[in-house]
């Protein structure tokens, strides 16, 4: 009925994003809420600092916050070793990636993506009325180059967006792909929203490459998916263009002083990564054993898995039936993989435990 007031180029997108919450999708398969384990979204399992509970006792809620937000922008400066006029705010990566795509890519204007990738990058490109130039990685996920330059050098995009390491494969960025990319004298916009996992950045290049921009998180390291706080490490003069199109108060009071919180924890939450990174390697080689997935190794807190001789999303609803929630795909390069984010210990036990179960009933079935 509405259809008539949208915008017509967003119409097809407006019909996909229908997607079950985890709590209806339990409840579909008769699992309670409370005992669904949640290995779906790359969440961290350990939640945040104890501090930053302390820190969001107080706080000057009924005041707008900084919209500079430059305390935080000052701790996040040490924290990375640039300074603060190098970094920009956003309320999680999404809001980050969105207020790029916004200030790089409007209507007439090309941006271009390596799939299968994150999929804001896509959304956001359309949102704002942005064309999407794909191209995709090979069978074993690796990003082909000569082809990327050719796309670049025939359509000179207004941005690449490029995760390192890529969400759902879990692999650093190449540096040489980078390397050349940056010397085509495009905008190459680097999303480490894992680099806490991967210990890899590419915040080192920064001052040798004004076209080079990163944006990071404080979801996965910090355990603040909740709270939202993203931010971007980019040249000066981008901070100020992105200031410009940005919502004043879209980093809220309280997401800025758990993120401070956090980064003066950050030897607690830095454990937690240590401990999440040493399950994911006991995880990837547990996984192995199993003769219908293949994992990927990963340098995140997830492992992508091929499913071999087995329906993927057959296997996802068995894993959901026993209370595990885990990434299912629909798209089909990604229709036979599932990817499970790396829980702890006793995470771990319970999916080892369902798919040893599901793997048994199938031999029982079948001999
Ligand atoms: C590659 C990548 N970038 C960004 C995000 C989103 O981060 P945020 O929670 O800060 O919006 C995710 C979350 O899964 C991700 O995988």
């Amino acid at each position: 009925m509405i259809e008539r007031w949208l915008r017509p180029d967003l119409r097809d997108l407006l019909t996909y994003s229908m997607s079950l919450s985890p709590e209806d999708l339990a409840a579909a398969y008769g699992v309670s809420p409370e005992r669904l384990i949640r290995l779906h979204a790359n969440e961290n399992v350990y939640g945040p600092s104890p501090r930053v509970y302390a820190a969001l006792t107080h706080g000057a809620w009924h005041q707008y916050p900084d919209p500079q937000g430059r305390t935080l922008r000052r701790a996040l400066a040490e924290y990375t070793g640039l300074s603060p006029d190098w970094i920009a705010l956003g309320n999680g990566a999404d809001d980050v990636i969105d207020l790029l795509a916004r200030l790089l890519v409007g209507p007439g204007r090309v941006a271009l993506i390596v799939e299968p990738t994150f999929e804001m990058y896509a959304l956001s490109v359309r949102w704002h009325g942005g064309r999407l130039l794909t191209i995709r990685r090979d069978e074993a996920f690796r990003i082909p180059l000569a082809e990327l330059l050719e796309a670049v050098r025939r359509h000179r995009p207004a941005a690449v967006f490029l995760a390192s390491p890529n969400n759902p494969d879990g692999h650093l960025l190449p540096e040489e792909i980078l390397r050349a990319l940056l010397a085509e004298d495009v905008m190459v916009i680097v999303d480490e929203a894992y680099f806490e996992f991967s210990g890899h950045t590419f915040a080192g290049w920064l001052p040798q490459h004004p076209n080079l921009a990163i944006v990071r998180t404080f979801s996965k390291w910090a355990g603040l998916a909740a709270l939202r706080l993203g931010y971007a490490l980019m040249h000066p003069d981008l901070v100020r263009a992105y200031d410009e199109v940005r919502p004043p108060f879209n980093v809220n009071l309280a997401a800025q002083q758990a993120a401070l919180a956090s980064l003066e924890d950050r030897d607690y939450l830095l454990a937690n990564v240590a401990r999440l990174v040493a399950e994911r390697e006991r995880l990837y080689q547990a996984l192995q054993e199993f003769p219908f997935l293949q994992p990927l190794p990963s340098q995140t807190n997830f492992i992508l898995c091929r499913v071999i001789g087995w329906d993927a999303h057959r296997l996802w609803e068995e894993l959901l039936r026993r209370g595990i929630l885990i990434r299912r795909y629909t798209s089909p390069d990604l229709r036979n993989y599932l990817r499970v984010s790396v829980g702890r210990p006793e995470h771990t036990e319970a999916l080892l435990h369902a798919l040893a179960e599901i793997h048994r009933e199938a031999s029982h079935v079948r001999s």
